[in-house]
């Protein structure tokens, strides 16, 4: 066995050398097949397919898919800091292109690179649209990654469905791996130029409870909404899927998908006394970890504050936990975020507040590093990842903290309340680049509240 383990070992340390696979394991083949290989004319817009697909065309018009090249937060991101960065150093070009094969594939199949701004609302702004899903056969790679969807333009579409009328606009072959999580995968899981799993959405899902249960993205992103009436000329069907693909910029999808719970270890203290106070989170909602997709940019923070009964507020610090990587996980006053002053071209620069909350506060992310061990979101600059700290599916964190109540503290009921808060772009990083407020504005996830009775 061991010497087994050895000769696979010598035979992949000669595959790196003939430079066949990488060193960091990963096979670039498939990211390089597709650029270039066809002609914006190959693909349809998603308008046509909207004028017989309507209710699915109005849906996904409300998802993020089809904003992922225009999308303000995208532009900033792809053309002031990544295509900025590939400017300094050369050597990014490639991954920098490589943006575009799953944010706007039309555009990396068949355009220039970089394509277009949105402002000049090229074929580019399709995004991910329908023909992008609609004409993909296979993944080219297990696991899944980088854009590896295997794909041919034509007329011939694939879909779960066999059609009931034929349509005149195309041909139907059915295919299961509509079904796949497969699918998302050859997105929603990204390996970087160092090899790190930036984005891992669909191994997270594959390792967790709901692969097991066969709960797939789509029965929670396009969940069946019948009898709905997929296209005109047909009938409706009561098992149609909804093009719905709404995620964390969907205030209510994102709502509630913890649940917390606060208890106090005694009801009735005196002032001088210490009193815990223990929150659970429980995450019931996602098929992932909480946050998923862009960690990077993601922060979720329990902030637990004590309201006295003359209405005197007391914020409350996290306990510390002791593990390895912990400073990361609860706020403070910290620089982070320097490496942007690369593509940003000011030397120098020191960077802005990791975090822009209250201190003391836990929160539930994944760090990312730069080269230089300093945190960043620059995904495509991460060498390393920090300790994981994020909530995942069916999983439950317990968050504890002990509170010396102040000889001053008023007597009569005491209520604590705990409220879990999140941001899809930490706020110093998104004031600092001026992206608009929307990206930063504080979502609630859940709240919970209990008391004591302080004696006099
Ligand atoms: C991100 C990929 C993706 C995009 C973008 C997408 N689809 Fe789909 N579509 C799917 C998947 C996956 C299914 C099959 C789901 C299943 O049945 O399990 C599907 C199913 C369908 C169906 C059958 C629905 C039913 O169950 O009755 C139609 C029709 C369809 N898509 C049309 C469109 C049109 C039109 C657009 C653009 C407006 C579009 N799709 C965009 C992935 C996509
Ligand atoms: C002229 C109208 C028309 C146009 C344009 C059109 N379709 Fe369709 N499409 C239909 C009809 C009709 C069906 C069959 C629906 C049925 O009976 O289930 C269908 C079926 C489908 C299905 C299989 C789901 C099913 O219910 O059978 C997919 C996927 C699909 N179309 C995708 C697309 C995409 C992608 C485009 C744009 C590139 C597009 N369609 C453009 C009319 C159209
Ligand atoms: C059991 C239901 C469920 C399943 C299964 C599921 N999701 Fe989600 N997903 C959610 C919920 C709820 C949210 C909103 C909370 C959040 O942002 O994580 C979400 C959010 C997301 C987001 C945005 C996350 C972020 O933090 O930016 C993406 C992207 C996503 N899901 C993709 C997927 C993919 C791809 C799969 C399959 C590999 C999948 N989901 C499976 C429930 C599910
Ligand atoms: C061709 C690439 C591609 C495929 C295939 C794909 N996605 Fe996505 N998806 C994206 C991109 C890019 C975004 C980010 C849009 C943006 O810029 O915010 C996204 C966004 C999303 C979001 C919204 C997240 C948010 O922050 O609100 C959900 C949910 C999602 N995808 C689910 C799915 C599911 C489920 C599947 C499989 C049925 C799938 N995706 C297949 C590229 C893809
Ligand atoms: C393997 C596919 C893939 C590649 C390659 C990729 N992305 Fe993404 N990107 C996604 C998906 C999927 C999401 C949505 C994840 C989520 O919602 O959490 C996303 C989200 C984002 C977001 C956040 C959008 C928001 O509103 O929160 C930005 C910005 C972004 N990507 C920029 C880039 C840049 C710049 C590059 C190249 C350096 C890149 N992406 C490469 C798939 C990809």
């Amino acid at each position: 066995m061991k010497n087994f383990r050895k000769l696979i070992l010598l035979c992949a340390g000669f595959l790196v050398m003939m430079g066949i696979i990488s060193s960091s394991g990963k096979a670039f083949q498939h990211e390089d097949s597709l650029k270039g290989k066809f002609s914006y004319k190959d693909f349809e817009s998603a308008k046509k397919c909207g004028s017989c697909h309507q209710g699915i065309y109005q849906q996904w018009t409300q998802a993020m898919m089809s904003q992922a090249y225009t999308h303000h937060w995208d532009e900033i991101e792809y053309f002031d800091l990544a295509v900025a960065h590939s400017e300094v150093k050369p050597e990014l070009k490639g991954p920098v292109d490589g943006c575009n094969g799953c944010h706007t594939p039309f555009a990396f199949m068949g355009g220039t690179l970089p394509p277009p701004r949105p402002s000049e609302k090229s074929m580019a702004n399709e995004s991910v649209s329908c023909d992008v899903c609609h004409l993909v056969k296979s993944a080219q790679a297990d696991p899944p990654f980088n854009f590896s969807y295997l794909i041919e333009p034509g007329v011939t579409k694939f879909a779960v469905r066999k059609p009931t009328v034929e349509s005149p606009a195309h041909k139907i072959v059915t295919s299961d791996f509509y079904k796949t999580t497969e699918f998302c995968g050859n997105c929603h899981n990204e390996k970087n130029p160092f090899g790190i799993w930036v984005k891992s959405t669909q191994l997270e899902w594959k390792e967790g409870p709901y692969s097991k249960e066969g709960v797939r993205c789509q029965d929670c992103h396009m969940p069946k909404g019948g009898p709905y009436l997929n296209a005109i000329m047909t009938k409706p069907y009561d098992d149609s899927r909804l093009h719905l693909f709404h995620g964390a910029h969907d205030p209510g999808k994102v709502r509630g998908t913890i649940e917390l719970r606060i208890e106090p270890d005694i009801r009735e203290a005196e002032p001088g006394e210490n009193v815990i106070f223990k929150v659970a989170l429980f995450n019931q909602k996602t098929g992932h970890k909480f946050p998923t997709g862009s960690v990077e940019d993601r922060i979720a923070w329990l902030n637990v504050e004590a309201t006295d009964s003359k209405g005197k507020k007391y914020h409350l610090p996290v306990d510390k936990k002791g593990f390895e990587g912990e400073e990361y996980t609860i706020s403070g006053d910290y620089l982070a975020y320097q490496d942007m002053g690369v593509p940003l071209r000011q030397p120098g620069f020191t960077g802005v507040q990791r975090d822009g909350i209250p201190y003391g506060n836990r929160i539930f992310r994944m760090p990312y590093f730069d080269p230089e061990g300093r945190m960043t979101i620059m995904q495509w600059n991460t060498a390393s990842l920090g300790t994981d700290y994020r909530i995942g599916p069916r999983e439950t964190k317990v968050e504890k903290f002990t509170f010396k109540l102040p000889y001053d503290i008023a007597p009569g009921e005491l209520k604590v309340t705990a409220v879990l808060n999140y941001q899809l772009l930490v706020k110093p990083v998104a004031d600092f680049l001026k992206v608009p407020a929307d990206e930063s504005e504080i979502k609630i996830v859940n709240e919970h509240s209990t008391a004591i009775n302080i004696l006099p």
